[in-house]
């Protein structure tokens, strides 16, 4: 089973740098996935190709993998319209399509859609990997993301209580179907149990890591602190936080000497950050990581870090 890793943290701190980074190092121990969760893809610039909502495979023992939550999304509905079509009364189905359509812009529809997709990936597609690394949106996104499946759990649970009293009262747009046969409820409880054999792989600090990115600067400061310790509240163990762009051994009086000496007690205050045993620090290079030199530079930084 692929060991997994997540790396969060705001817009900007260099998410994708670090994951693509990692999962470049790691690739040279087995194969490895590199699996973007932000609509705003930057995996396929970095490595200059475009990778779509299908696994491209980067070279021997990396792979990518872009996901769209739009397309996701859409993909699950029809998926949806599909199975309930022999369960529905035909003269209702334009109806209930409608409804299912709707259904497409609802709160919380792309993520749920996502986190179907991740479902299937940690659970279905994972043998082959050695290695999963997810270079996620800026954090709130990712926080709901690691949470649902508690709450879709709790939804489906719902569900499901609703789908059993609603069998009793035999409604008029159901099927009649025998009550030991209820696909319906049938596959509720598959997706239940799913939600939460990912949620046990999550939380099991043997399969998954979460790793923050942060800037020696305030604002990235007080999000990581928030981050880490509603992931701890969650019981989800934080494996590190890298604290990027750190600015050093510069002539004094420089103005980037006081922008080095600005970052200092942030950085000692990310290093203290609890619960979270490893604490990594990698400089601001001359110039962004735009082309293969630069990122080799931040590749072998890793590597040695780590
Ligand atoms: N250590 C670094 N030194 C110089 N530039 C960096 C470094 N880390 C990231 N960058 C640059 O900062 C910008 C944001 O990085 P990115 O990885 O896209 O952040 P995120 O994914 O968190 O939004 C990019 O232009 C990237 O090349
Ligand atoms: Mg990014």
């Amino acid at each position: 089973m692929a060991r997994i890793r997540f790396y969060g943290g705001k817009g900007g701190v260099g998410k994708t740098t670090v994951a693509a980074a990692q999962a470049e190092v790691l690739s040279s121990s087995g194969p490895t996935l590199l699996v973007s969760t932000d609509p705003a893809h930057n995996l396929s610039d970095l490595f200059d190709i475009s990778a779509g909502s299908e696994i491209t495979t980067l070279h021997a023992n990396l792979d990518l993998l872009e996901i769209d939550p739009e397309q996701e999304a859409r993909r699950y509905l029809d998926e949806v319209k599909a199975n309930i079509r022999e369960h529905v009364r035909p003269a209702l189905l334009d109806e209930v399509h409608r409804h299912i359509d709707m259904a497409y812009y609802s709160p919380g529809a792309n993520e749920s859609a996502l986190f179907d997709r991740l479902t299937r990936l940690i659970l279905d597609e994972s043998a082959e990997y050695e290695h999963i690394i997810f270079d996620t949106a800026p954090t709130g996104h990712t926080l709901r993301l690691i949470t649902l499946p508690e709450m879709m759990g709790m939804w489906v649970d719902g569900l499901i209580g609703r789908r059993s009293s609603l069998q009793k009262d035999s409604p008029q747009w159901v099927r009649d179907v025998p009550e030991q046969s209820d696909p319906v409820l049938e596959k509720l409880k598959e997706r239940k149990a799913r939600f939460s054999q990912v949620r046990e792989i999550l939380v099991d600090a043997n399969k998954t890591g979460f790793w923050f990115v942060a800037n020696p600067e305030k604002l990235s400061l007080l999000e990581t602190q928030r981050a880490v310790k509603d992931l701890l509240d969650h019981r989800i163990p934080v494996k590190g936080i890298i604290i990027n762009k750190v600015l050093s051994g510069l002539p004094e009086g420089d103005f980037f000497s006081k922008r080095a000496e600005a970052q200092k007690p942030y950085i000692s205050k990310l290093k203290r950050i609890k619960g979270v045993k490893t604490k990594l620090e990698l400089p601001l290079l001359e110039r962004d990581i735009a082309d293969q030199a630069t990122f080799r530079q931040i590749c072998r930084l890793l590597h040695d870090a780590v």
